[in-house]
């Protein structure tokens, strides 16, 4: 743990973000799995604050709700008006305050809306803090357009800081000033307090500017420094969808970089997507059209892709994943799955198994070496080891009202376009003949048949379809037949 552990992290996250034209409000929006205001929250846990506040007002319900969920460690604070960011962290010292809460030490004030901040850049913007001794620390950027942020205005002689201008406030000499405020700072706690007090609203957003901290603090004689973020990508604020595009695309740049320097082939990271929760290990190769999602793991050298979505999946050693759809399964070692497979929750495939073309699978556990390789639903139900299962057979497991359990042993080999009718039991080492709808147990060994017996009808066609091409081709066929070798099993 640093030494200079701060007394609290205060998120800014009242506001309604009007821009993003949503039902959902803005810090709720998310990308690479998780939401802005996560993110935000997830790096600022990084510095290991005594206190976490998030300041919540529009849409507090479902704000309110989303955090118990992802940090029920946060505290919330309600700004019933949101009368401008001053006003904002006011409300979150005040509801600490209220809590018997004396802070002591450094305040950082991080707005909700910044997903791509690091924990290691607010690292270096509290130490400078700390090293500095200052009464605030500013974290600032140079962009490449400053429309719209708060700009930082430098004392020519010196270059200190000396205020932040709001772009609405601005002269036309001050909105040329490319160092804008990416609205995080350090504060001296005892010191924010007695300043914000002191903060009007004689802008022209009448509203309590926490950017008026800065001169205020300044005039009463005390430090103001500013740190530069080493990347202005870093702060980038979101405050329409295009943003949010834009922010998702390098937070994903920034994931998939991480990965391959740890030793993870990506094929091509332009279509390659993951979320922030997703975990490699070494040598893992990722096709192109590749989403990772979730709790998802890849272990050594798995092989996932092209064109696959993988949610809270993990796929073993050496398992190969082809465009393949899967949520919520366990791949073993070495299993091959797809092309065109369909794994959902429950799935649990052994050691070398595997899970072939168009094959859905659904609360389902099969066992090593087991193959299931074409066209088949395997639903509710649990498979030995080294069993085949043949083509297009399904797992009946629905009656409509309640699911029933399949249970097949090892070393099986049931036939193709079978149907397993729940609940039903096949025991080791059982076959099962092709077409059968299986709807009672199998003892082990057996080899079950359930099908209708065949007939032929000779001379159906001719009499039937008098003339027809399949008339003509069966007649033909006759006469070419050497008289003698025509088998027919059971005609009438
Ligand atoms: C703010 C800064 C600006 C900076 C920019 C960086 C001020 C006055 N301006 O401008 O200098 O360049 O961020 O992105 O601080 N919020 C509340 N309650 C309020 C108002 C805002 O919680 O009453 C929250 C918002 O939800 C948001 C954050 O504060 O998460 C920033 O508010 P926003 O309105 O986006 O401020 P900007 O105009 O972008
Ligand atoms: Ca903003």
């Amino acid at each position: 743990m640093s030494a200079n552990r701060p007394a609290a992290v205060v998120v800014l996250a009242a506001g309604e973000g009007t821009r993003m034209k949503s039902a959902t409000p803005k810090v709720l929006h998310a990308i690479c799995g998780r939401s802005l205001v996560g993110h935000v929250v997830a790096a600022s846990r990084e510095l290991d604050p005594e206190h976490l506040v998030v300041i919540v007002g529009h849409a507090r319900e479902k704000v309110v709700a989303h955090l118990a969920e992802t940090d029920p460690e946060v505290r919330t604070a309600v700004q019933y008006e949101q009368n401008g960011t001053g006003h904002a962290v006011r409300m979150g010292l005040e509801a600490l305050g209220d809590s018997g809460i004396v802070l002591d030490g450094t305040v950082v004030v991080v707005c909700g809306d910044t997903p791509l901040l690091t924990g290691e850049t607010l690292r270096k913007l509290s130490d400078a803090h700390a090293a500095d001794g200052n009464a605030v620390t500013v974290l600032t950027a140079e962009v490449p357009d400053s429309t719209g942020y708060g700009r930082i205005v430098r004392d020519e002689a010196t270059g200190a800081v000396t205020a932040i201008v709001e772009h609405k406030d601005a002269t036309d000499a001050q909105r040329a000033i490319r160092e804008i405020n990416s609205g995080v700072f350090a504060f001296d706690a005892r010191l924010l307090v007695d300043a914000l007090g002191k903060v009007r609203t004689d802008n022209s957003q009448g509203e309590e500017y926490l950017t008026d901290v800065l001169g205020i603090l300044r005039e009463a004689g005390h430090r103001v420094g500013a740190a530069v973020a080493g990347d202005h990508r870093e702060i980038l604020g979101i405050n329409n969808r295009v943003q949010l595009a834009e922010a998702r695309r390098l937070l994903n740049e920034r994931l998939l970089h991480t990965a391959m320097m740890s030793g993870v082939t990506v094929v091509d990271p332009a279509s390659t997507f993951v979320d922030v929760t997703v975990t490699f290990e070494q040598d893992v190769l990722v096709h192109p059209g590749t989403q990772l999602l979730g709790a998802t793991h890849l272990a050594q050298d798995a092989e996932v892709g092209p064109n696959s979505r993988l949610k809270d999946t993990t796929v073993g050693r050496g398992a190969v994943v082809d465009n393949t759809v899967a949520d919520g399964a366990v791949i073993g070692e070495g299993a091959n799955v797809g092309p065109y497979a369909y794994l959902r929750p429950g799935t649990r495939l052994g050691a070398k198994s595997k899970a072939g073309a168009y094959v859905e699978m659904k609360n389902a556990v099969i066992g090593e070496g087991t193959k299931v390789p074409h066209l088949s639903y395997v639903g509710d139900a649990t498979i030995g080891e080294f069993t085949n299962i043949g083509a297009a057979s399904v797992f009946v497991n629905y009656d409509g009202v309640n699911k029933h359990h399949t249970t097949i042993g090892s070393h099986c080999r049931t036939g193709s376009d079978n149907m397993f009718v729940a609940p039903v039991t096949i025991g080791d080492g059982a076959y099962t003949a092709a077409g059968s709808v299986i709807t009672k147990d199998v003892p082990p060994g057996s080899l079950a048949v359930a099908r209708g017996q065949q007939r032929n009808i000779e001379g159906w066609v001719a009499r039937k379809r008098p003339g027809s091409a399949a008339a003509q081709a069966a007649s033909a066929a006759e006469r070419d037949a050497r008289p003698g070798t025509q088998e027919t099993d059971g005609g009438q």
